[in-house]
């Protein structure tokens, strides 16, 4: 599969079938994640991989009972050890860092034939009390991975040339 099919392959899945996910793919994905770019190669991001059922509903529930977070084999908290440097742009770094890296593992997914969804819609404080996390450490997503129940939706976008122009800013 080319980085393109990947990439039109990957799309939200929010319906999972209850079939576990193949060790050797998992690690895969993960290596995928850990070969991501990340600012002066800080690797700031930490990954905890979670596939107790207990505990994925533990998790649902601080992702605002969204149910599919529950039925996915797998959620992986994206999480950052992080001195919380800023770049000479302004920005933060660890948010971009482990928000690349959570795609390497989305398109990897999708690859190895599993769907993902990233979820950004959960309480961080209710994470970091169920999977242990210390206060230091941020969440910043929460895919959830596994076999596609059903198919999603349509895929909407904007045009192109509604959110790109060539050498000077001329977007409405
Ligand atoms: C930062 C971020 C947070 C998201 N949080 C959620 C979420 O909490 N629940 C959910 O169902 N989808 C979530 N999504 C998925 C988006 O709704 C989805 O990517 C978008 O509708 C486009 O659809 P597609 O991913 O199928 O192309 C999130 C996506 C991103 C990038």
């Amino acid at each position: 599969m080319s980085v393109y099919e990947a990439i039109q392959k990957r799309r939200s899945i929010r319906s999972y079938k209850n079939r576990p996910i193949e060790q050797e793919k998992l690690d895969r994905i993960l290596e995928a994640a850990r070969q991501a770019p990340s600012a002066s190669n800080r690797q700031e991001w930490r990954f905890v991989i979670v596939r107790d059922e207990a505990v994925r509903h533990s998790l649902m529930a601080a992702a605002g009972n969204q149910g599919f977070v529950g039925e996915a084999p797998v959620v992986i908290a994206c999480c950052a050890e992080t001195d919380g440097h800023i770049m000479r742009c302004g920005q933060q770094s660890y948010p971009i860092d482990v928000a690349i890296a959570a795609e390497h593992i989305a398109l990897a997914a999708a690859e190895e034939g599993l769907g993902t969804c990233w979820i950004g819609a959960f309480s961080e404080p209710e994470v970091k009390e169920i999977l242990g996390i210390p206060a230091s450490v941020r969440v910043v997503q929460l895919p959830t991975l596994g076999y596609a129940g059903a198919p999603p939706g349509p895929r909407l976008r904007k045009p192109l040339k509604e959110i790109a122009c060539y050498d000077r800013w001329a977007l409405g």
